[in-house]
């Protein structure tokens, strides 16, 4: 969070001051994240699990990359009933990843090469093994007993996990509210014990030298204390819970507080960012303001989920429009308040370029524009590791294929509905969060590199193919290009500054955007199709400038002229 004096009026983000370096007052703005996901990233130990120690040994490719910030998903003790987002102690490290010194000496490793270190603060929910939840369900007099959801009859809720929202408890014999897996139960931020018990675990974690956080589910905290019963969809067994949950009644008022209690006494600007799935634009600019003092940028779910039906296994063909249509919205509706974090990938989404691309016979072409037109938005771009080499959804053929909870949940209750296992199965190999999830194709090695072990999930069959050895020293690959393109941020102050204007709401192919500022602009031309488009069809804009000579310098991509090649991406600075 930027800690500047500012003058009565004075809170917009343009109004901040440029970004100095790597670490100066709004240093997130020029600064390009990169995610990893420890389980699948690199193992150092052999075990088939990835750990800190691989982490630690691949700094030199995230340095090479010339990304600012590492952000990892948890490494805190878990049972893993989700893959560590279920924590069981926020003050240590899952035996599996390592120990808290090699979590030190990440952190020491870190900054010696400049970079940050972002943790992920799981605190909606903590895992039912948390002592903090032992306590409270051992009895109704337990002085936890209001730390989380507890009634004698639940609601109607579904959780986002499948299944009901609420569990039996002996001890306390009473249900508890867990809006994922029933291992994750729901603290209750209500109690203001509750608030000062996390805000100890930031203090405890900013101490030992982090720079910022990723809150997981964060507009989820606050929730309608009523808990009124949910619509229930067609075709569903429970009630959807959203309204009731999604941005609740006091999650900016524990957010202001977080920040008066934990961020305002350190006198170093952190990156605080909050995943805030099915938010709107409008709650994301008050989450974002920085006149209000709660994030300094949101990870929002719009454009992620233009390919759902009514649910998210309802898959729909990709749509330009649609996603135009949610980009350019947040966009313009953060212009002027606020600040956009931009992704395509990461845990919990199957890869862009299965999904939004064509990972067949323009994999390169495709990944290269997802990325271009990520990185030339106005805000600060989330690489997902394997994006940088344009790694691909897995075909999986079984669910035993799968670890996913959410998918295999999913799976088990569609099929008793009597859904056929076939169609579920297709489902999961456009949607499940697995895709993401498989280990990093680091080498044409036996298992891509990732580890000398049996890996705890397949490697994808391409990796031979697709791997970074293969791509790292080839100007055309797709590993290049997101180098060029984060070399061009940290250069060039129309990507970090410039403002965004949408040049054509209608071709049928193409995304195009300009980015206007002081010191030049630059135009952006994306043909999102797998075959040529023509420029001259781009509505609202000078056709016959884009497409000449006048259109300036060309700073990213090779093609020229009115016709664009498939999923031909350019960048021209003017
Ligand atoms: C969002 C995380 O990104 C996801 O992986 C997890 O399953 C849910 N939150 C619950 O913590």
């Amino acid at each position: 969070m930027t800690h500047l004096p500012r003058a009565e009026g004075e809170n917009t983000p343009s109004s901040i001051t440029a970004p100095a370096g790597r670490s100066g007052p709004g240093w997130w703005r020029s600064a390009v994240v990169y995610q990893v996901y420890p389980r699948s990233f690199a193992d150092g130990n052999g075990d088939g699990v990835g750990d800190l120690r691989g982490i630690r040994q691949r700094l030199d490719h995230l340095e090479w990359l010339g990304v600012d910030v590492l952000w990892i998903s948890p490494v805190y003790p878990s049972p893993m009933a989700d893959n560590g987002y279920d924590v069981s102690d926020y003050h240590d490290v899952d035996p599996t990843y390592g120990t808290l010194a090699e979590l030190d000496a990440l952190i020491a490793d870190l900054h010696q090469r400049g970079m940050k270190l972002v943790m992920d603060l799981v605190a909606n929910h903590t895992s039912d093994e948390h002592p903090w939840f032992v306590e409270s369900s051992s009895s109704p007099e337990s002085p936890k007993r209001d730390w989380y959801w507890w009634r004698d009859e639940p609601n109607n809720w579904g959780s986002f996990f499948s299944g009901p929202a609420w569990t039996y408890c002996e001890g306390r014999a009473a249900y508890y509210l867990h809006l994922f897996t029933k291992k994750q139960p729901d603290l209750n931020w209500d109690n203001p014990e509750v608030r000062q018990a996390v805000y100890e675990v930031l203090r405890w974690w900013l101490d030992r030298g982090v720079d910022g956080f990723r809150m997981d589910v964060v507009n989820l905290i606050s929730k309608d204390p009523e808990l009124p019963e949910a619509p229930v969809m067609p075709g569903q067994r429970y009630g959807n819970m959203r309204q009731s949950v999604i941005d609740g009644p006091r999650v900016h008022e524990y957010l202001a507080e977080m920040h008066r209690e934990v961020f305002d006494r350190y006198d170093r600007d952190m990156l605080l960012v909050g995943e805030t799935g099915e938010t709107t634009v409008e709650e994301g600019r008050r989450y974002t303001d920085p006149a209000r003092r709660e994030l300094d940028m949101v990870l929002h779910y719009e454009h992620v989920e233009i390919d759902h039906g009514t649910f998210k296994w309802d898959v729909r063909p990709f749509d330009l429009g649609r996603l135009r249509d949610r980009l350019a919205a947040w966009q313009e509706g953060l212009a002027d308040v606020g600040w956009n974090s931009l992704y395509w990938d990461n845990h919990d989404q199957p890869r862009a370029v299965s999904r939004y691309g064509d990972d067949g016979r323009w994999r390169t072409e495709s990944a290269k524009l997802l990325a271009t037109v990520l990185h030339l938005q106005r805000g600060t771009p989330f690489v997902y590791q394997g994006d940088e080499i344009g790694m691909t959804n897995f075909p999986f053929t079984s669910i035993d294929e799968v670890d996913d909870v959410e998918a295999v949940n999913y799976y088990h209750e569609a099929v008793a509905l009597g859904v056929d296992p076939e169609d579920v199965m297709r489902s999961l190999r456009a949607m499940c969060r697995d895709n993401g999830r498989t280990p990093m194709q680091w080498d044409a090695s036996p298992s891509a590199g990732f580890t000398t072990g049996t890996p705890w999930l397949a490697v994808n069959p391409n990796y031979a193919e697709i791997n970074v050895a293969a791509q790292v020293d080839d100007p055309d690959s797709v590993l290049s290009h997101y180098r060029r393109l984060i070399r061009l941020r940290h250069e060039d102050p129309a990507v970090v500054d410039g403002d965004f204007t949408l040049l054509s709401d209608s071709h049928p192919q193409i995304f195009a955007f300009r980015r206007r500022h002081e010191s030049g602009q630059l135009v952006v031309l994306a043909n999102f199709s797998s075959s040529e488009a023509q420029l001259g069809e781009l509505v609202g804009e000078s056709c016959g400038e884009l497409a000449g000579e006048s259109c300036g310098e060309l700073v990213i991509g090779s093609g020229s002229g009115p016709e664009m090649a498939p999923w031909e991406a350019r960048v021209y600075r003017r």
